[in-house]
């Protein structure tokens, strides 16, 4: 699949970046870490993969905006184009070398995302997809899963951790997805969960409190990957309410379903003592 320029010039800013992740990763010992919230951790690794793609975007498109989970939002000149970039995603994974974490970059224009790629330079997968134009892994085209059933589905969830999200809810939710679904993951990288999505590894996912970085690229990958994305109560405000839900269509339905049945008995159990 021949890449377009703006594609190129993406590639090329998440493979400088994977190199430095990788050469960080080998260190992981010695990398200088904080705390942004309970238990959400940032590195100098992040930083520095944060920069590295910041940089190259720029010399390739001066004017476009940035908005970087690590360094925030820059405007540019040009007010209908701008970068939404994760550095790192799945930072917590990185910090106990377990080798599931990506670079995921996406370009917005005119509020809509025309472009996207995440790319886990610890195994080399890359996934990217351009609006109209299909999502590719590792230039062959990828497709979402076709099961109907949700007893044959593996399904992958983000979860709340303490001070971060609503934990009494979650429970009733992966309750929900026990009782219907023939497995459920936890990998702890919302970009790469949205691209296997993508690639029919995964025939769902679903989260909460997640930013514009975590969603941005996925969504176009899943999109043109045939599959479907929604907030949790089936609507079109994902980046507004930071939650999502992917799949094919029956899934991606079924799911949204269960998950409001979820929080209905989370309801009226009334808060945990
Ligand atoms: C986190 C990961 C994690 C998800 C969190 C994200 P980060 O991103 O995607 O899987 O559950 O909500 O914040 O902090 O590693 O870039
Ligand atoms: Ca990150
Ligand atoms: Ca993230």
């Amino acid at each position: 699949m021949p890449h377009s320029a703006l594609l190129n010039v993406m590639i090329k800013a998440a493979y400088r970046a994977g190199r430095s992740l990788k050469r960080d990763l080998g260190e992981v010992e010695n990398l200088q870490v904080s705390l942004k919230g309970p238990r959400n951790f940032v590195t100098a690794a992040d930083r520095r993969a944060e920069e590295i793609v910041r940089a190259e975007l720029a010399k390739a498109r001066p004017d476009y905006g940035f908005l970087g989970e690590e360094g925030g939002a820059r405007a540019g000149t040009d007010k209908s184009h701008r970068w939404i970039v994760d550095p790192l995603d799945g930072t917590t994974n990185f910090l106990h070398g377990i080798p599931h974490f990506a670079v995921s970059i996406a370009l917005e224009r005119d509020g809509a995302i025309v472009a996207a790629l995440t790319f886990n330079p610890a195994n080399d997968e890359l996934f990217v997809a351009e609006r109209g134009k299909g999502a590719f892994l590792n230039d062959r085209r990828i497709r979402v899963a076709a099961r109907q059933r949700t007893a044959d589905a593996v399904v992958a969830c983000g979860l709340p951790h303490y001070g971060r999200g609503n934990l009494a809810l979650a429970r009733h939710e992966i309750a929900a997805a026990q009782r219907h679904f023939a497995g459920l993951r936890r990998y702890g990288a919302a970009t790469l969960d949205l691209a296997w999505v993508a690639a029919g590894r995964l025939d769902a996912y679903w989260e909460r409190d997640l930013s514009p970085w975590d969603l941005a690229a996925g969504m176009l990958l899943v999109r043109e990957a045939g599959g479907f994305v929604s907030d949790l109560d089936g609507g079109e405000a994902i980046m507004a309410k930071g939650q999502i839900a992917a799949g094919n269509e029956a899934m991606r339905r079924e799911l949204v379903r269960l998950l409001q049945q979820a929080a209905k008995e989370f309801a009226e159990e009334g808060a945990p003592p």
